[in-house]
């Protein structure tokens, strides 16, 4: 009988960016450190007709080991090449799902099939989709789940009519809505930072906190994506998920456990708790083209895929308040923005002046200098670093700030 259990997860829109930029290279990441199930297939669906080996090789270009763990890379991505397959599709097609169905079947054989789509594809299409895969290849016996990454709906009344409509098909259960800046490393360790030191925890509020700001920028534009960033813009792109998301774990009360409802919890404790966001604390913007040492930057309207007359912000910068007993009168900086001169995204904890500072002098006038920083940089170049104030070596009495500096390229 079916004692043993193996899983199929399909990819839907295997050719597309997103796929090709993260989905796969962390399916083999997954592979690659043993967090797959010992029975697994991959399956790439999309439109354009492709073969088992030419999805493979789209795949390859784009799969990385970790530095430090490069022994047998190429053979763990040969041995994981080969359990990858494709299925060329349309996304509204119940005809096409049922033959997925059958290759499906054929990759089962007599164990049980657990079934994982995950959907890598524009949100006009979701519920096509869905309906398909539900209606003509869910599991006979084992589960039936389905990722699903944002945009979930444009504002709150189309994001719940999207969950009706997906749960025509769907239980509660069966969807699993993605944020992927919850798996960056840093973004899982702000929880075990606060958690599990005694010295940061008691400083987490607003007797020690003046300001935090979420960052996030990018050195590049929209580069040919204009056509799903234009219905969007940076608010909804950055945001109001990633920021959002890590602003509601950083504020969080400590949850009753480490359970995803316990947390899920405490996070929606913290947006109820939020102020309706005022439109004079938000500042929007738009980049324009720009050269620079001979080089020509683009402007967001020269994208072709972009209405030339567009008034779609890429750039937000807003100031929120989180109006509880912890967060009473701090404000929580967001910025985000596409071509900036960096790519980087961190947190930054601004602490308050130490009252009655015996060395106000040697910062003359500028205090501020003189305040604790805590940065949690969460791409590129991972770290953790504390500002702190240090007498410089030596017979004079100078200060200087220095960093205790956790890099962890360096660990
Ligand atoms: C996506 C946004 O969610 O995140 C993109 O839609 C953005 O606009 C991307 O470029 C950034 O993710 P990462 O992991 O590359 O920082």
């Amino acid at each position: 009988g079916q004692s043993e259990t193996t899983i199929t997860i399909t990819v839907v829109g295997a050719s597309g960016d997103l796929a090709k930029k993260k989905i796969f290279p962390a399916l083999f990441a997954l592979f690659y450190e043993n967090f797959l199930p010992k029975h697994f297939t991959i399956f790439g669906y999309a439109r354009s007709k492709l073969t088992d080996e030419e999805l493979r090789n789209l795949i390859s270009e784009t799969l990385t080991c970790r530095i430090d763990k490069k022994e047998n890379c190429k053979d763990k991505m040969e041995e994981f090449l080969q359990r990858c397959f494709y299925h060329s599709g349309q996304y509204n097609s119940e005809e096409d799902f049922l033959e997925l169905d059958k290759k499906l079947n054929e990759k089962e054989v007599d164990r049980l099939p657990n079934r994982l789509f995950y959907l890598s594809i524009p949100p006009n299409i979701f519920v096509d989709v869905v309906r398909c895969a539900s209606r003509c290849a869910s599991s006979p016996t084992g589960w039936t789940r389905v990722i699903v990454e944002k945009p979930f709906g444009r504002d709150s009344k189309s994001s719940g009519e999207l969950t009706q409509r997906l749960k025509q098909y769907l239980t509660e259960d069966q969807i699993f809505r993605i944020d992927h800046y919850l798996g960056k490393e840093l973004v899982e360790n702000l929880s075990v930072l606060r958690f599990s030191n005694l010295v940061f925890e008691p400083l987490w509020s607003r007797q020690y906190i003046r300001n935090v700001q979420l960052i996030f920028s990018e050195d590049f534009g929209t580069e040919g994506r204009g056509g799903y960033f234009d219905n969007y813009g940076i608010i909804r792109d950055i945001m109001q998920n990633h920021l959002l998301q890590i602003l509601a774990l950083f504020a969080m009360e400590p949850p009753v456990s480490l359970g995803a409802e316990d947390i899920r919890n405490e996070k929606v404790k913290v947006l109820r708790s939020m102020r309706v966001l005022q439109l004079d604390d938000v500042v929007v913007g738009q980049y324009k083209g720009h050269s620079k040492g001979g080089k020509a930057f683009p402007a967001y309207t020269d994208d072709p895929t972009v209405p030339k007359n567009s008034l779609t912000p890429t750039f937000a910068a807003s100031a929120l308040f989180i109006d509880n007993a912890r967060w009473d009168g701090v404000p929580f900086l967001m910025k985000a923005g596409k071509a900036l001169h960096s790519r980087r995204a961190e947190i930054r904890v601004q602490f308050r002046h130490v009252p009655g500072n015996l060395y106000r002098r040697n910062f003359g006038t500028d205090l501020d200098k003189a305040t604790n920083e805590l940065v949690i940089r969460v791409q590129p170049d991972e770290a953790i670093y504390l500002k702190i104030n240090n007498k410089i070596p030596g017979l004079s009495m100078r200060l200087d700030s220095s960093n205790l500096n956790l890099l962890y390229s360096a660990k």
